[in-house]
């Protein structure tokens, strides 16, 4: 059995990534011992193997990932040997409210994650993965479902009927897409390509948006629901997206204020915020409870992630430079 590592240097940067060795311990008490099977690719997995967050010692990478259980410590209840697992984002957040500041505790960044083909945690790092799921499928949830799922289900809680808006065609979007749909809400979808938004209509994307050639198309979606407003905005785009979606939000609507896709800050018109009485919820991911919730409701429904393209762990780097040509529809994964 092979046990690599992939290993991002100090500094980061796709010159900085090499593969090694790395051993597992047998499992103490409250461990399990998981071999790897698959890793998705995430934007903030990107900040750390790219450099973008740079680390300070050498870091292995990937918050998610997902395997079987292979050996489980004295006192381990919850998993048994051949159990298939998906890793959680935050291993010290059970439930409840968020109690955790940044991404100290979060595995491929402020410790070591998953690109690798064998570890021994706590087994608060994993949860089962959905019935009959395929590893390289169960390592898409960690970290963009989980955080669709909590924006939707968890900070607010959707009702069928509700409209839904969500921005462009990425893993975060795409599972906010499907457990709105799963709920029966209505979703109206942007995109920057007409192609992207027929697949979008074609996954059940009541009304779609070019949000390239309609710069204003949070009005424009204010305009689909007859001028009421969107009852829940999935923010990924950041700052030069954020006005739009209060403009596309009703009148006490709620915004998951989740992604940086167009950097980190900007001008934003707080008149509107207040006028408009909006919830603007800052997100990261969620809790293990939540990531519980989500697969429960996901072996209730049948739903199945959207796998754009799979690299093989060693190709890690050409996977995130196919990330950065958002290309993309859906998740791209990492198969050992
Ligand atoms: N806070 C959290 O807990 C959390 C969790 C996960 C992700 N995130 C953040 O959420 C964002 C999305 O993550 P992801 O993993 O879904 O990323 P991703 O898969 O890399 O998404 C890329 C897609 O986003 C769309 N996009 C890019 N610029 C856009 C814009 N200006 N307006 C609307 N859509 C735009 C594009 O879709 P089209 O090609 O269709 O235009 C692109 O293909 C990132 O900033 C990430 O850091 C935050």
């Amino acid at each position: 059995m092979t046990n690599r590592a992939i290993i991002i240097q100090p500094g980061g940067g796709y010159d900085n990534v090499v593969i090694s060795q790395r051993d597992a311990s047998a499992p103490a008490k409250g461990e399990i011992t998981v071999r790897l099977h698959a890793n998705s690719l995430n934007y903030h997995d990107f900040a750390v193997v790219s450099g973008m967050f740079p680390q300070n010692e050498p870091r292995i990478p990937m918050a998610d990932g997902a395997g079987e259980v292979i050996a489980v410590g004295p006192d381990v209840t919850e998993f048994a040997v051949g159990d298939h697992v998906v890793s959680t984002f935050f291993p010290t957040w059970q439930d409840g409210v968020p109690e955790v500041e940044g991404f100290a505790t979060v595995p491929g960044d402020g410790i070591d994650g998953y690109a690798r083909d064998i570890v021994t945690t706590h087994v608060n790092a994993f949860t089962h993965a959905p019935r009959g799921w395929r590893h390289v499928e169960a390592s898409t949830l960690t970290t963009a479902a989980v955080t669709a799922w909590r924006a939707l289900m968890g900070d607010d809680a959707l009702k069928p009927g509700d409209t839904v808006l969500i921005q462009g065609t990425g893993g975060v979007s795409i599972f906010a897409l499907q457990f709105a749909k799963m709920a029966g809400a209505t979703v109206i979808a942007t995109s920057s390509s007409d192609a992207k938004l027929e697949r979008l209509s074609a996954m059940g994307a009541d009304h779609v948006i070019n949000y390239r050639t309609n710069p204003t198309w949070g009005e424009t979606a204010r305009e689909i629901t007859g001028g009421r407003g969107v009852d829940h905005v999935v923010e990924v785009g950041g700052p030069a997206t954020l006005n739009q979606s209060m403009a596309a939000a009703r009148v006490g609507g709620h915004i998951s204020v989740i992604g940086i896709l167009t950097g980190l800050g900007g001008e934003v018109a707080v008149i509107s915020a207040l006028a408009k009485q909006l919830r603007l919820q800052g997100v990261l991911v969620g809790s293990r409870a939540q990531q519980q919730d989500m697969i429960r409701a996901i072996d209730a429904n049948g739903m199945r992630p959207i796998i754009d393209r799979c690299f093989p762990l060693e190709s890690i780097a050409d996977a995130f430079r196919y990330q950065e040509t958002n290309q993309h529809f859906g998740k791209i994964c990492l198969e050992m």
